[in-house]
């Protein structure tokens, strides 16, 4: 129990629901989590990310996906995934080591883009994401290692020792592979934070206020049916209203900077188009939710337009 007592609150809030975690897939959940509250990595973590930030920010946005309304990353690590698992399958049939090699070099040549996308992601990540990040990213990359070597040993005719590397390669990068799981399913790293909006918001009209509430060109934050939303006013009396968390990591939009009929994020800087919510620069991959708005006797409102309740 001791070792709950030191991590953070939101992980101390898991043990009330998680009675038992001293055994079976308890105890590797507790450990991923130790590696959450570590922060010995936690300079180098710093250093990495201002490498990582030289890279000019379009650039930064195809990584991300931004243009694809996706991750990339995901998409990429497809390649090496599925060639290493083939290469491992044709390896346990006798005779078969010549493809194997080949499709472990084809593997090897393909996670790099797929490496470069993910370091570009992991820079914009929280620190308890980031070192779980690291991690994933330090497995992976000795995975990479052991492949290489498993090339190398089949040119040079060791093939019995190129399987092991081969073996090694793919438990390796297997343990990367859960925890990039881990980074996704459980820790919400790149997944779309503004997701929800439709689901929880109420059918119908909702009133945000006095249209004399709300300055002219200054964002405001409003919330209803649990949901806050960024509400702009132009000069002309026509509201803008846009959900307020942000669809990378759910920063506050409404104390993001309006610029030219757009909100920037002013956590990582992605950019919305206030008319359609769409993310015109990343590092946010999915657009923001808009609503609906009327002013009615002075009285402003909202809703979710219809096809998008639907979804
Ligand atoms: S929270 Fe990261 S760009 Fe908005």
């Amino acid at each position: 129990m001791a070792f709950f007592e030191r991590l953070p609150s939101a992980t101390a809030a898991a043990q009330s629901v998680l009675p038992d975690r001293s055994a079976g897939p308890g105890r590797v959940l507790a450990a991923v989590d130790r590696i959450e509250g570590s922060r010995w990595a936690d300079s180098l973590i710093t250093s990495l990310r201002g490498i990582v930030r030289l890279m000019p920010s379009g650039t930064r946005d195809v990584l991300h996906g931004t243009w694809l309304g996706h991750p990339v990353h995901p998409a990429l690590v497809q390649l090496p995934i599925g060639t290493w698992t083939s290469a491992a399958l044709l390896d346990l049939i006798p005779g078969r080591g010549k493809g194997a090699g080949a499709l472990i070099a084809v593997g090897v040549a393909s996670a790099a883009p797929a490496a470069v996308a993910g370091f570009a992601d992991w820079a914009e990540l929280r620190k308890p994401q980031a070192r779980v990040g690291l991690v994933h990213a330090a497995a992976n990359s000795a995975a990479i290692v052991l492949y290489t070597a498993s090339v190398v040993s089949r040119i040079r005719g060791r093939g019995l020792r190129g399987r092991g590397y081969a073996f090694a390669g793919l438990a390796t990068a297997s343990l990367g592979g859960a925890l990039g799981g881990h980074l996704a399913y459980r820790q919400g790293a790149g997944v779309n934070h503004a997701e929800q909006v439709a689901a929880v918001v109420e059918p119908g009209w909702h009133l945000l206020g006095q249209l004399s509430e709300f300055p002219v060109g200054e964002p405001v934050q409003r919330v209803f049916s649990d949901v806050p939303v960024l509400v702009l006013r132009a000069a002309d009396d026509t509201v803008q209203v846009m959900a307020d968390r942000c669809s990378h990591m759910a920063g506050p939009l409404s104390e993001g900077e309006i610029i030219d009929g757009c909100v920037r994020c002013p956590w990582h800087g992605s950019l919305f188009r206030l008319s359609d919510g769409w993310n015109l620069e990343g590092p946010a991959t999915a657009p923001q939710p808009v609503f609906e708005t009327r002013v009615t006797a002075g009285r402003v409102t909202a809703r979710l337009p219809e096809e998008r309740k639907e979804l």
